[in-house]
């Protein structure tokens, strides 16, 4: 947690569209990538014997994806996955990381593997793998299985149980192709805005009594860890989300609420994984239980730790004559929350008003360094990206740009990472927010289902060659 840096006008990242100057080199073996997620492109959720999924049930509620939409359709991936397979391989990407819905693999949550789900898995990696393109499934992209979800979902120790067999299922069936796993993405956004705040799925607003449903993603993640590696797993990471907090201030009241603030999204996630404690002792009594042993499990060695990375937040203590809530990330906050999120000023922003800091990239990285020490594993950014309208997406060049500028940046100042994953391949359901935002390199026409390469593909198809130039 840092304070938020005075910017001048001359020293904020260019929004210039069209980079002229040619990336700086990265390592010969680094990882390119793109990532999507099952629940966000797959459609296709009555066929091939899945079963629904908390997100399935979210978004048939009125009123909770501002869109009205859902995700039934989607990009139809599940049936066009070979033309997408194609822009991959033409976009010059050597890995993809995807998810595996639990839900079609293990319908119920926790009983009968459903081998009609994972064989679309396998044509998918085996559609990867004849294009060249190395697979990274992530386990659990949020989708879980409605009836886990019905019975208390991430709350209870047992979905961690059942998450873990599944696993199995997927290593027992897919490990002899896949090099690189994820286990979970993101279990503080499914805690803050699914259990927290009740923004996501499962729509619960919990507050702070939402925090056992971070424990049992964790411990999901570590006896996960320990199916992958029974099965013969020797890549294994996280895609967790950070990113820098900065305080609104130098006051005492500011840069408490801006600790506390950190301590919730970025320690809460990453130092049980990473170094087997909880951050807080002040914690403890809002998770479940002795949690001691669990920490031993969620402690597994990883081969690497994924970052999913978008923007820094400036945090402050709540005012008290604020009548209404703040905002984080276009959410509203309750102002009973000890922070409050402030606007920063001074940067570029997305359509999703998020600002553009890719120096704030360069932070985090040095500031995981600082903080982790010899117990970082080597870091892969599993996420980065941007929400902007329209094929000519200027904008989304110079956003990868900056943020791959920012990251070459951190590796020349000692940041060990090996790869870098875009948000996203192609436009998808961006959850509460629907099809409004939209992420991708390749434009999605909703109507027809037409897949149009922007700007930004070509764009990062011609750094991808000049890279692999050396
Ligand atoms: C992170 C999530 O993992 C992904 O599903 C989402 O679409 C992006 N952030 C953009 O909000």
């Amino acid at each position: 947690m840092t304070t938020a840096p005075a910017s001048s006008p001359s020293s904020r990242p260019s929004s210039s569209p069209r980079p002229a100057a040619p990336l700086p080199r990265f390592p010969r073996d680094f990882l390119w990538g793109v990532s999507t997620s099952a629940a966000q492109i797959e459609g296709a959720v009555d066929e091939g014997g899945r079963g629904r999924s908390a997100w399935d049930a979210f978004a048939a509620q009125a009123g909770r994806i501002k869109d009205g939409s859902d995700a039934r359709i989607t990009t139809d991936h599940y049936h066009r996955y070979r033309e997408d397979v194609a822009l991959l391989e033409e976009l010059g990407v050597g890995a993809y990381r995807f998810s595996v819905a639990w839900p079609r693999v293990v319908p119920d949550g926790g009983g009968q593997v459903n081998a009609a789900g994972l064989d679309f898995y396998d044509r998918l990696i085996d559609a990867l793998l004849a294009a060249g393109i190395r697979p990274v499934p992530t386990l659990f992209h949020w989708d879980t299985p409605q009836a886990l979800e019905e019975g208390g979902g991430w709350l209870r120790r047992e979905t961690a149980e059942r998450f873990a067999a599944y696993a199995d299922a997927v290593a027992a069936r897919l490990g002899d192709r896949v090099g690189h796993w994820i286990t979970l993405n993101e279990p503080a956004e499914l805690t803050l805005l699914g259990y927290g705040l009740g923004q996501h799925a499962p729509g619960r607003r919990l507050l702070f009594d939402a925090l056992p449903a971070a424990h049992h993603q964790l411990l999901g993640h570590g006896l996960a860890v320990q199916a992958l590696r029974a099965r013969g797993a020797t890549s294994i990471g996280i895609a967790n989300s950070h990113g820098p907090t900065w305080a609104a201030s130098r006051s005492t009241a500011d840069t408490e609420a801006a600790d506390f603030y950190d301590l919730l999204l970025n320690r809460l996630f990453a130092d049980p994984v990473l170094l087997g404690r909880y951050p807080d002792e002040g914690l403890a009594s809002m998770l479940p239980g002795p949690v001691a042993d669990d920490l031993k499990i969620i402690a597994q060695p990883l081969d690497w730790y994924g970052i999913n990375y978008y923007q820094p937040t400036l945090v402050g203590a709540p005012d008290p004559a604020a009548t209404g809530s703040a905002d984080f990330a276009g959410i509203a906050l309750p102002p009973e929350l000890p922070f409050a999120p402030r606007e920063i000023e001074g940067y570029p922003r997305t359509d999703f008003g998020w600002p553009v800091v890719p120096e704030a990239l360069t932070e985090l990285l040095l500031s995981f360094r600082e903080r982790y020490g010899a117990s970082l594993p080597p870091i892969v950014i599993t996420e980065n990206g941007c929400a902007y309208e329209g094929i000519e997406d200027g904008e989304r060049i110079a956003f990868l740009d900056g943020h791959l500028r920012a990251l070459h940046e951190a590796m020349a100042a000692g940041a060990d990472v090996r790869g870098y994953f875009v948000w996203s391949l192609m436009d998808n359901f961006e959850w509460a927010e629907g099809f409004a935002r939209r992420f991708g390199l390749v434009h999605i026409d909703y109507a027809t289902l037409a897949r149009t390469p922007k700007a930004s593909y070509r764009w990062l198809r011609a750094a991808l060659r000049d890279q692999a130039r050396g």
